[in-house]
């Protein structure tokens, strides 16, 4: 259920409204959906949009996707990114692992995934959204030299990425020292990276390049 804050974004004025993709968008066609064509961003879970938002602000040039699953937080990420003035973002409330095989190959130079859901019983984590399968869609979507971006408090998932990562030879290549590094100073600090540091937790960062090699 959710909360009394969320549920104030089930109305939301016709500006933000704008921003939020239908959920039967035509996503091969982004030139027409962003009305231009621009260099891409594209964020996987992106909550309550406040990295999306400040993303967009910071970067006018550039067109923002930003795929989450709650369509409240959808609803108040458009609410932030209106707010902030930013045209150029796109909303959809989706399954990222639904949404990829939508879009377009090459569509964007920088990916994020910040503080996806850890699912941190053992049971749980075949629900992980960055699997082998979510890194090889990506990899289609990214342009070679494209960043994909992932943040984590749950190490382990972090190192599962890298991991991940290392068994699509060549796709994506680690770009940290040893593959990772903790607490890196960030542009934008998102919600749960806030809420984390306030808990006293580490923050494990991993930053992958998409190479020119072809998809197997
Ligand atoms: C822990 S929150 C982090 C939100 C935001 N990135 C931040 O750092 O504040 C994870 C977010 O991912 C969303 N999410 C979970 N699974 C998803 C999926 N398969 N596709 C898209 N979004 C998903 C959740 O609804 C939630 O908003």
């Amino acid at each position: 259920m959710a909360s009394p804050a969320l549920r104030r974004y089930r109305r939301i004025s016709a500006a933000a409204a704008a921003l939020i993709l239908p959920a039967d968008a035509d996503l091969g066609a982004l030139d027409a959906l962003f009305g231009r064509r621009a260099p891409r961003r594209l964020e996987l879970g992106c909550g309550h949009g406040e990295f999306i938002a400040a993303l967009a602000a910071a970067h006018p040039e550039e067109d923002c996707l930003g795929i989450e699953l709650d369509p409240l937080r959808v609803n108040k990420a458009a609410h932030k990114c209106a707010a902030a003035g930013a045209q150029h973002v796109r909303l959809l409330a989706a399954a990222a692992e639904a949404v990829l095989p939508r879009l377009p190959p090459a569509a964007f130079h920088r990916i994020y995934a910040l503080f996806p859901d850890p699912w941190p019983k053992r049971a749980h984590r075949r629900r992980r959204l960055l699997n082998r399968a979510t890194l090889l869609a990506l990899a289609r979507l990214a342009v070679p030299g494209c960043r994909l971006i992932v943040s984590s408090d749950c190490h382990e998932y972090a190192l599962q990425v890298l991991t991940n990562a290392t068994t699509l030879p060549g796709l994506w290549r680690p770009l940290l020292p040893n593959g990772y590094a903790l607490d890196l100073p960030v542009r934008f600090v998102t919600v749960f990276e806030r809420h984390k540091r306030a808990e006293g937790a580490r923050i494990m960062h991993v930053h992958l390049e998409r190479s020119a090699v072809p998809l197997p």
